[in-house]
């Protein structure tokens, strides 16, 4: 039987098996200006700040959950020295993310493996020091039970950062909510309940950060560079996945822009036990 985590799975395979293709690696350069491998609306310039709000060391211990390919956490290893552990459904991608790190000699500080972020995290208690997801937490079903599980694996002051790409800040149409779903199951939240769910897991939330801004930049920048390469995406995707793909992004430019779909960064420490 499908369960929801296969049906997401099965959205981003397709993405993953050519993840690092010349032509892939190309979209990325010209869509964010700097290609460090990620597949979200995350940037360099991002990460390099929010290094300092996880408070990354040489002696941390960081879990990424939801990494995709590894881009962004094999980016803050090798910028902070830090070791690094990702979780991701898709055996595809972390198959790219253990390349990445062997290619950039990442890989004895880094562990993949495949889990459902639906599921228990398989991490001893109070095992990491930091732990984000980027663009990801919106794939999942219960945000109190997975707040709860990273509350439970943060050591003492551990913190947790993370973005969430579907707030909703305005009128969204069902034809916007069906596109924007493109990669399977997606939820849809009110600005406050992360706040409110953060608070009943037992992290102390920090800081947030409307990021709304570069969400809707990487979409332009995204589509513009497609639209620059399009015979040759046309050939991986066929016409008919490229002109979705072309919608998709089109849509969250549209959502962006008008206010009604934000992207928001949220900080948190975990609460004295
Ligand atoms: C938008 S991508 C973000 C990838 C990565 N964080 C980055 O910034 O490059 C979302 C990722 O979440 C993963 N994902 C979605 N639902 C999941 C689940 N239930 N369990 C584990 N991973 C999941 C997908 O496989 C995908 O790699």
């Amino acid at each position: 039987m499908n369960t929801p985590a296969d049906s997401v799975q099965q959205s981003y395979q397709s993405l993953y098996d050519n993840f690092d293709s010349p032509l892939m690696s190309q979209l990325r350069l010209e869509a964010y200006g700097e290609d460090i491998g990620q597949h979200s609306w995350v940037t360099a310039e991002d990460l390099r700040c929010d290094a300092g709000r996880l408070r990354l060391t040489q002696a941390a211990r960081l879990l990424d959950l939801g990494c995709g390919p590894c881009g962004p956490l094999t980016f803050l290893m090798k910028t902070t020295g830090c070791s690094g552990i990702g979780f991701d459904s898709s055996g595809a991608a972390l198959s790219v993310g253990r390349r990445r790190a062997q290619s950039q000699c990442l890989d004895d500080r880094l562990t993949v493996c495949e889990t459902d972020l639906d599921s228990a995290l398989p991490v001893a208690t109070g095992m990491v020091d930091a732990a984000m997801a980027l663009d990801v937490i919106l794939h999942l079903r219960d945000r109190l039970r997975t707040f709860t599980e990273i509350a439970r694996v943060l050591g003492e002051s551990g913190r947790f950062l993370f973005t969430d790409a579907a707030v909703v800040t305005g009128a969204i149409s069902s034809e916007e909510v069906a596109i924007r779903s493109m990669h399977g199951f997606t939820q849809f939240c009110a600005p406050g309940f992360n706040e409110r769910t953060l608070e009943q897991a037992g992290l102390t939330l920090l800081e947030t950060e409307d990021r709304t801004y570069g969400m809707l930049s990487n979409a332009n920048g995204r589509m513009e560079a497609r639209l620059r390469h399009q015979a040759e995406c046309e050939q991986l995707e066929g016409a008919q996945g490229f002109a979705r793909y072309q919608g998709y992004l089109e849509s969250i430019v549209s959502l962006s822009r008008r206010g009604a779909l934000s992207r928001v960064m949220y900080l948190v420490q975990v609460r004295a036990r």
